[in-house]
């Protein structure tokens, strides 16, 4: 069996030719990272002009890899949601016109979902059941998950994705974005104790939700006061802005990993599976791997290439095709911007 996937969710253009046992035969990924700096952040309209852009030549590259024709694949799956409209649209359009011009059935992929199979390609173990933590740009959500593509919400933010966090604190310190991999940088040279930033929800163990706007602001608060000041006037030493990205980092890993197990301990499960951008975060991946230690759950997490958004991880895919769960022509973007989709 091959299946073509097709990523194109929110800032990164990505296909991968999947075979039947998870084997990656040809995988390409165009990142728009650069055409965002410049704004600090990701800009809707921008991303879908560079998806249409990269999608042609990027499926073509994962094709040429796996050196097999469209003809050969058994199915094409696109993520239809959760993400940016304008950015689901330009991946669900092309996977539709392989399927039109090709004859071949069409899959449609959970975003979130593939987050956590991402675990399933790197370690090929059994997963489920498990506690599914998905911390990206846009998420940062809890799921019970029966199965591989069966998920079920426990709760996720009430305001700020814990990347949406790092990257603006970032901006705040004046670090490129994406933020994450910024504060990550700065923070090897900062003392994570020398500010004690708040843990939001943390002293809450049942309720299933994450906030990280008020993190935020208590970290500007501390860099400039409540007044109105200009991020460019920000006057901080080196070592005040690595204190300050350590210190910051510090808490948003506590309140990642320690809500996480407050779900493994309601849920009785003993494994947990992360997925997303955050995940990529040294600091975060060390604090999961004591607190699997110490509270006695498994633990996976993909290596970072799989935990930023690629089309490997669209693999999920195979799960869907073996329960016949083909979707129509007429197949829709699901932007799911309120809430998570589960
Ligand atoms: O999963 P992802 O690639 O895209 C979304 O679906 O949103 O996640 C991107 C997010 C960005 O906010 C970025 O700052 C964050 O993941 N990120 C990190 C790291 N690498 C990426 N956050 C913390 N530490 C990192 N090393
Ligand atoms: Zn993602």
């Amino acid at each position: 069996m091959k299946i073509l996937t097709i990523e194109s969710s929110c800032d990164e253009t990505a296909a991968a030719v999947i075979d039947g046992n998870r084997n990656v035969l040809g995988a390409s990924l165009a990142s728009q990272i650069d055409a965002h700096r410049l704004y600090g952040g990701v800009v809707p309209e921008i991303a879908s002009r560079a998806h249409l852009e990269a999608i042609l030549p990027v499926v073509a590259d994962a094709i040429d890899q796996a050196k097999i024709t469209l003809d050969d694949l058994d199915a094409v799956a696109v993520v239809n949601e959760p993400g940016l409209a304008g950015s689901l649209l330009v991946g669900l359009s092309a996977a539709k016109a392989i399927c039109v011009a090709k004859d071949k059935p069409l899959i449609a992929i959970n975003h979130l979902q593939a987050h956590v199979y991402a675990c399933k390609v790197a370690f090929d173990e059994n997963l489920f059941p498990c506690v599914g933590l998905i911390v990206s740009g846009g998420h940062s959500s809890l799921y019970r998950c029966a199965g591989p593509i069966d998920f079920e919400l426990l709760g996720t933010t009430i305001d700020d994705a814990a990347g949406e966090a790092f990257d603006k604190v970032a901006a705040m310190l004046g670090l490129p974005y994406p933020g994450g991999p910024s504060i990550q940088k700065a923070a090897e040279k900062g003392d994570p104790k020398a500010y004690d930033f708040p843990r939001p929800m943390l002293h809450e163990p049942d309720r299933m939700q994450f906030s990280f706007s008020g993190l935020k602001t208590s970290v500007r608060y501390k860099l400039m006061g409540t007044g109105k000041v200009d991020y460019e006037d920000l006057n901080i030493t080196e070592q005040e802005r690595a204190d300050v990205a350590a210190s910051f980092q510090e808490a948003v890993c506590d309140c990642l990993v320690g809500k996480a197990v407050q779900a493994l301990k309601k849920c009785k499960m003993k494994t947990l599976c992360v997925g997303g951008g955050v995940a990529a975060n040294k600091r975060f991946r060390e604090k999961a791997l004591d607190a699997a230690d110490r509270y006695r759950f498994k633990l996976y997490i993909a290596p970072p290439k799989l935990c930023t958004d690629n089309a490997v991880m669209g693999a999920v895919a195979i799960e869907r095709y073996k329960a016949g769960l083909f979707a129509n022509l007429d197949l829709d973007v699901s932007p799911g911007l309120v809430r998570d989709k589960q």
